[in-house]
C-alpha cells in the first residue's frame, strides 16, 4: 500500500503535480500545490477554511495559529510539504454551533473579541494550552500566549476566559482544581476592585 501510493505520488510529480495528502480536522484531504506553499495559503485559498487568518506572514503575530498534531504552529510560515500525512486542526475543528469548545464559550461569555482579527489564533493557542495544561495558573497563561499579539490589546480578557475555560473543563471532567477555580475567582475580584 505504502509503496503504491509513493508510485503513485512519483507519477503526479513526473505529471509536473504535486499533491499532498494530510487530515484536516479529522478529514482526509488532498491538495496539488507547490510543495512551498505555506500551510496558510492551503486552507484559505485552496479549501475554502478562512477562519484563520493572514497577520504578518513572517511567524510573528500569531494570527495564521493552528494545531499540528495538536500543538500550535504558525501556518504563514510552515510549508505544506512538511505536512504530508499529518494532522492539522483549525479554527473551524474545535467545535460546532451546537457544541461550541469551551474556549469559544468562555471567549462569548466573556465579550473576549474587539475587532475580532487575532481571534482564531489566540482561541487555537489557548486550546493548545489547556491540552497540555489543564490548570495554568495567570502567569503561564500569560507566558504561553505571550507570541499572540492582538492591536486591541484586550490581554485581560483572553486570560480571565482561558482561567474560565480551565476552571469549566476541570467541572467537566471531575477533576476539579480548586486552586485553578480559586485563580478564576481571584482574577474576577481583582478586576472588580481595579475596575
Ligand atoms: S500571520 Fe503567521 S504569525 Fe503572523
Ligand atoms: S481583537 Fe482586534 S486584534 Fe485582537
Amino acid at each position: 500500500m505504502f509503496l503504491w501510493l509513493s508510485l503513485a505520488r512519483k507519477a503526479l510529480q513526473l505529471e509536473g503535480k504535486y499533491v499532498i495528502s494530510f487530515e484536516l480536522n479529522g478529514s482526509k484531504v488532498e491538495v496539488d500545490v507547490e510543495p512551498d506553499t505555506p500551510l496558510l495559503w492551503v486552507v484559505r485559498d485552496t479549501l475554502g477554511l478562512t477562519g484563520t487568518k493572514f497577520g504578518c506572514g513572517m511567524g510573528l503575530c500569531g494570527a495564521c495559529t493552528v494545531h499540528l498534531n495538536g500543538q500550535p504552529i504558525r501556518s504563514c510560515s510552515m510549508p505544506i510539504s512538511a505536512i504530508s500525512e499529518q494532522s492539522i486542526t483549525t479554527i473551524e475543528g474545535i467545535g460546532s454551533d451546537s457544541a461550541l469548545h469551551p474556549v469559544q464559550q468562555a471567549w462569548i461569555e466573556e465579550s473576549v473579541p474587539q475587532c475580532g482579527y487575532c481571534q482564531s489564533g489566540q482561541i487555537m493557542s489557548a486550546t493548545a494550552l489547556l491540552q497540555q495544561n489543564p490548570t495554568p495558573s495567570l502567569q503561564e497563561i500569560k507566558y504561553f500566549m505571550a507570541g499572540n499579539i492582538c492591536r486591541c490589546g484586550t490581554y485581560p480578557k483572553i486570560q480571565k476566559a482561558i482561567l474560565k475555560a480551565a476552571a469549566q473543563l476541570q467541572s467537566q471532567n471531575s477533576f476539579e482544581s480548586e486552586s485553578n477555580i480559586s485563580e478564576f475567582n481571584n482574577y474576577e475580584l481583582a478586576q472588580e476592585v481595579t475596575s
